[in-house]
């Protein structure tokens, strides 16, 4: 495996995983005979027959997936003797593949097959999403390369389906916008059940349980965050754009989810009035539980939202690296949730770790300066909450 970091390499090479990623470190342990970290392109290389490539396509300013490191990579296979095919895993828009065969074709390389294998692990599930996948989708230029790349998925536990490679690219990018839509969605109808008394949490659960729907991605909340449905939302929307389309859906989903973060500022601004001079809770910073990456967090919205209205922030979280908070200015980070709390006008629990579910909030209450407590992901009971004392409120629940 070769990266260019060598941070990352040295940790990998001494057994120890850069990322939070439960089970990935005892994976590589278990397999250090069979693995090793360079680098060095060229050691990577030596005796390669098969080359995944992994990079990251971060937004153009236009939006658009930057795919300057997947040419990168694509041009350093140059000479590589034993290559027998090229298999995509980043994130990439439809078309990449016909771009990367004229790459592949420039480089000499026009004998080596091609693969579309897109990756569909969620962050803090991946070893057990990776080892039991609902599916395994391979796009590839050749039956020979298809072959090749559903051979190395044996012991995997999911179907194989092998397609053409655009339609590949675009089951990775549909399938994201379709589980941010059930949750723009569900997050709408909750919205919807504020205004009308109905109750989301109900509404959900009868929704989900027609098997034509499923119950998954149907939790309202906050709003969606994280390294892929932002990302890939807005590239699918650019993609869209500039074949001439107008994604008036997908427009939509991802509009929904910038309000919904908002929606958390006004209602505070209903309790509060102004929130200048106030002091605010944010409880939980990571964009979902169980990882510690921060990326497209809402946390980040709020936080610079309250700060522009005047609010000084202090934040808690177990995992989110302090050097991720730091860009928030005048953000204070604290120890323990009651640390958080003290003195606070308001709280807002923003990500729902369950270590949130064993606060003693009563005392969490006392040492509040204003009772406000906005629950963004309908993580504790309104009734025991407002017994406690807190103005409660939630996400589309009376
Ligand atoms: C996602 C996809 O699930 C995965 O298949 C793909 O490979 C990468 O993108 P991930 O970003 O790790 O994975 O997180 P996920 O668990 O899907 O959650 C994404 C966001 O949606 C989080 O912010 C989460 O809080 C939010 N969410 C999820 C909801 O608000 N409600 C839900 O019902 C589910």
């Amino acid at each position: 495996m070769r990266d260019i970091q060598s941070e990352r390499i040295k940790l990998l090479q001494s057994g120890h995983v850069p990322i939070y990623e439960p089970g990935l470190g005892d994976l590589i342990i278990k397999n250090k005979e069979r693995l090793s970290f360079t680098l060095n392109v060229d050691e990577a290389l030596a005796h390669a027959e098969i080359v995944f490539v992994c990079v990251d396509t971060p937004p153009t300013s236009a939006g658009d997936a930057d795919l300057s490191r997947v040419w990168s990579v694509l041009r350093s296979l140059k000479g590589a003797a034993h290559l027998a095919a090229v298999v995509v895993k980043s994130t990439v828009p439809v078309g990449t593949g016909a771009r990367a065969r004229s790459v592949l074709d420039e480089a000499g390389l026009g004998h080596v097959g091609y693969a579309s294998n897109p990756e569909f692990t969620a962050e803090g599930r991946a070893v057990s999403d990776f080892l039991n996948p609902d599916r395994v989708v391979i796009g590839a230029s050749d039956a020979e390369t298809a072959r090749l790349v559903e051979e190395l998925h044996q012991g995997v536990n999911g179907d194989v389906v092998v397609m053409d490679i655009p339609s590949a690219e675009m089951a990775r990018m549909a399938s994201n916008a379709l589980l941010a839509t059930k949750i723009s969605f569900i997050n709408e109808i909750a919205n919807i059940c504020e205004a009308t008394g109905a109750d989301i949490g109900n509404v959900s659960k009868a929704v989900g349980l027609d098997h034509r729907l499923g119950r998954h991605f149907l939790q309202a909340g906050i709003g969606w965050g994280g390294s892929c449905f932002p990302k890939d939302s807005e590239a699918l929307k650019q993609l869209a754009s500039n074949t001439g389309y107008h994604p008036q859906l997908l427009s939509a989903v991802i509009e929904v989810n910038n309000l919904q973060k908002r929606r958390a500022i006004q209602k505070l601004k209903d309790q509060l009035g102004t929130l200048e001079g106030t002091q605010i809770a944010l409880l939980g910073l990571t964009f979902k539980p169980g990882t510690d990456d921060m990326r497209e967090a809402p946390s980040a919205v709020l936080a610079s939202r309250l700060l522009a209205e005047g609010a000084a922030v202090r934040c808690w979280d177990p995992l989110a690296r302090p050097a991720d908070v730091e860009p928030w200015t005048s953000t204070t980070r604290h120890e323990s949730v009651l640390d958080a709390v003290t003195g606070a006008d308001a709280a807002i629990v923003v990500t729902e770790w369950p270590q949130l579910r064993e606060v003693t909030w009563g005392e969490a209450r006392g040492l509040m300066r204003r009772p406000v407590l906005y629950d963004g992901r309908n993580l504790l009971g309104p009734q025991t909450m407002r017994d406690l004392g807190f103005t409660y409120l939630s996400v589309g629940r009376p």
